[in-house]
């Protein structure tokens, strides 16, 4: 093992079992040509005069399974294949990158937290609510969850390969979501990251960048004015939206597959288009009653409109996950559509064109996004 990365370790050691000083840590990514090790948070715990510590992973779904070990499990923790730790004790934070090529890069810096070791769970965050950015770009406590846990959501999903990023948030509105990321991929993973911005309302574009000024982000992010179907932009390897209007979810997943962005991450808004083709439509028998009833049209509507995206995306060889990214009762908008491009047999593309053919051809629906692919 190299010895930079045996002395990185050994440093991750000391601190997480440095029952004095450590607040929180966590792990994730993973190393070049290893299986990707479940991200992990950790927190020390006393529990019936116990000290030990919290480890907090997550289901398929995002939702978190906490459990408490003794100190001994750092040893296979560190053991495993992680490429980032990022550790705050009560005095400084380490942050540990360790490259595709097996070198650590380490760094630290004298800001630290504050210890809790109740056994109530504390949550987590990427970006704690009280960080010093949420004030500056005026997201309330809903906000700040979101993206939170939006960005937890990424986290897990980007690799490690060093390599810079150009990631365009679309319909970013006031920006929260794209400064946070600005500030999380490029202070916190040290990720050699650009970001832009794209919202159609001209004030915003002048706002954010203003706000972007005075964080002093100017150098690595912008914003431009414009839609997502026709912002003009030079590439894009992580496309992101959160609550991007109606089909303006679609304009941003359709520009993420022209752009060729490794990853999309899309977290859909209110979805009007379909609701709308369904009002008055004849359904197929027998499923009337799914559309009689507003509220049902409406929630069906959301469900086939986000089931059609997914299947569209299957069709053109994207591995696609629709989860849930938040607790519904942050936001109602609580689905994620992940997708990256990936080898998916001819034969499972195939059938997901012919499921996507037969369910626009029985509800008679012109899905937004196959117009805007269809013309990429
Ligand atoms: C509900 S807000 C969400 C803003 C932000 N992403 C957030 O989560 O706080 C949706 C934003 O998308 C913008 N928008 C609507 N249609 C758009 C389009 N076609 N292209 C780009 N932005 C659009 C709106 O102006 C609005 O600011």
């Amino acid at each position: 093992m190299d010895a930079e990365l045996n002395d990185a370790l050994a440093e991750l050691r000391d601190l997480l079992l440095d029952g004095e000083r450590l607040v929180s840590a966590s792990a994730g990514g993973r190393r070049k040509g290893q299986e990707a090790p479940e991200p992990t948070r950790i927190r020390p715990v006393t529990v019936k005069g116990r000290e030990l510590l919290q480890l907090e992973t997550a289901d398929a779904a995002g939702r978190p399974i906490v459990r408490n070990v003794e100190a001994t499990a750092v040893e296979e923790l560190l053991a495993r294949p992680y490429a980032n730790w990022h550790v705050v004790t009560t005095d400084a934070t380490v942050a540990v990158r360790i490259t595709k090529k097996g070198k650590a890069f380490v760094h630290r810096t004298a800001e630290g937290g504050e210890r809790v070791t109740s056994h109530d769970r504390v949550k987590s965050h990427l970006l704690a609510p009280d960080d010093p950015l949420f004030a500056a770009v005026g997201a309330d406590a809903a906000k700040r969850r979101q993206v939170d846990r939006f960005l937890t959501l990424v986290d897990g999903k980007l690799g490690t390969d060093g390599a810079p990023l150009h990631v365009v948030d679309f319909g970013c509105g006031n920006a929260y979501l794209t400064f946070a990321a600005y500030k999380y991929l490029s202070g916190v993973r040290e990720l050699d990251v650009t970001v832009t911005g794209v919202e159609i309302r001209e004030e915003q574009r002048v706002h954010n960048n203003a706000v972007a000024e005075k964080l002093g982000y100017a150098a690595g992010m912008h914003f431009v004015a414009d839609t997502a179907a026709e912002a003009d932009l030079p590439g894009a390897d992580i496309v992101l939206a959160l609550h991007a209007c109606d089909t303006a979810t679609d304009e941003a997943i359709a520009r993420g597959v022209r752009l060729k962005a490794a990853h999309i991450f899309a977290a859909p808004c209110c979805h009007h288009d379909i609701a709308e083709q369904l009002k008055g439509a004849e359904a197929p028998g027998p499923y009337g009653a799914l559309v009689a009833d507003g509220i049902l049209r409406e929630r069906f509507a959301d469900t086939l409109t986000d089931a059609l995206r997914a299947l569209l995306l299957r069709s053109l060889g994207y591995e696609v996950e629709v989860s849930e990214f938040i607790a519904s009762q942050h936001t109602p908008r609580n689905s994620m559509i992940w997708a990256r491009p990936a080898r998916t047999p001819a034969a499972l593309r195939t059938a997901a064109r012919v499921e996507y053919d037969t369910l626009v051809e029985q509800w008679g629906v012109r899905p937004k996004l196959a117009e805007l692919l269809e013309t990429a």
